[in-house]
């Protein structure tokens, strides 16, 4: 068959679904994807064929995408700033807004000209934010935590196909009130969402992506924000740094826990989409200035 037919077909079955824009970007990722295809491939040979063979897996991808399964679980993999990673419904698939936070965070240690650090990144799903860090701070020492231990495999595989050195860490943030270890940062991207924003999001998101990443009790939606405070009061080094991903309804309030628990050179930032986002506060850890 034509790859354009193929296109075409994509069009006609999903544009119901999804944007056309997205469904154009969706038929450009697979056929790179699974036949290695470059997306201009169309513009130089409008009668370009393919083979039963390589047709199959396009139209498996079309039937699962028809079924509102995000494209990355379909392929295995995305892309989180400089990386590849491989993801599966056992992670979240990193978001951009994430990738903002761990700029944040780079930009920091660059201009702090801090390089042998320790940096803990709580809720690591894929790995996204640790790995980046590590890859981009060779000389940091990064450890990563999160409750799932099929999470933890994923986050381990991407580690080494990145060869970058994390420790992994399994253990449940909430029941977790000090580690053996101080840390110069800790970041995380905890479940944030309320269970009564969930009819705002699509369904590709709330029937895919592991509802354990996502989801918090609307009576106590800060309940990690609170255990991850309360860890790294406990465990970052003087004048360490807490960022947090935060929910844009939810941000004042947040910041406030920081206020509360005397955290200082508080700071909210937007992401790109306006939203409020992402929280970064100082440990003044007034212990160890006794
Ligand atoms: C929003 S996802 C973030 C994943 C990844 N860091 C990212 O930014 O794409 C939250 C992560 O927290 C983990 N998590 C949920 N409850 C946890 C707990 N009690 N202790 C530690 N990690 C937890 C989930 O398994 C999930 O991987």
């Amino acid at each position: 068959m034509l790859l354009r037919d193929i296109k075409n077909i994509f069009h006609k079955e999903l544009n119901t679904l999804y944007p056309k824009e997205e469904v154009s970007s969706f038929f450009y990722l697979l056929i790179e994807h699974f036949l290695g295809l470059e997306r201009f491939v169309l513009a130089l040979q409008p009668d370009f064929v393919l083979s039963k063979k390589e047709e199959q897996p396009l139209f498996q991808a079309l039937s699962e995408l028809r079924l509102l399964r995000p494209v990355q679980y379909i392929m295995g993999k995305t892309h989180f700033m400089d990386l590849e990673l491989t993801v599966n419904p056992n992670v979240l698939i990193p978001r951009p807004e994430t990738e903002e936070l761990v700029r944040w965070i780079l930009n920091d240690c660059h201009a702090d000209r801090r390089e042998s650090i320790t940096i803990l990144d709580i809720g690591t799903g894929s790995g996204c934010i640790a790995l980046t860090l590590a890859k981009n701070c060779p000389d940091a020492q990064v450890y990563a935590l999160d409750v799932s231990e099929q999470a933890l495999e994923v986050a381990q595989g991407n580690a080494e196909q990145n060869e970058v050195e994390i420790t992994f860490l399994n253990a449940d943030i909430r029941n977790l009130d000090t580690l053996d270890i101080s840390f110069d940062i800790v970041v995380s991207n905890p479940p944030y969402v309320r269970e009564t924003e969930k009819k705002e999001m699509r369904a590709n998101v709330t029937d895919y992506e592991p509802k354990e990443a996502l989801f918090v009790p609307d009576n106590d939606p800060l309940l990690f924000y609170s255990a991850i405070i309360q860890f790294s009061k406990n465990n970052l080094k003087k004048r360490g740094s807490l960022y947090l991903e935060v929910n844009q309804y939810l941000a004042q309030e947040t910041r406030q826990l920081l206020e509360d628990q005397n955290f200082t050179d508080i700071e909210l930032r937007k992401d790109l989409f306006g939203n409020d986002r992402m929280l970064k506060g100082r440990w003044k850890n007034m212990r160890s200035e006794t």
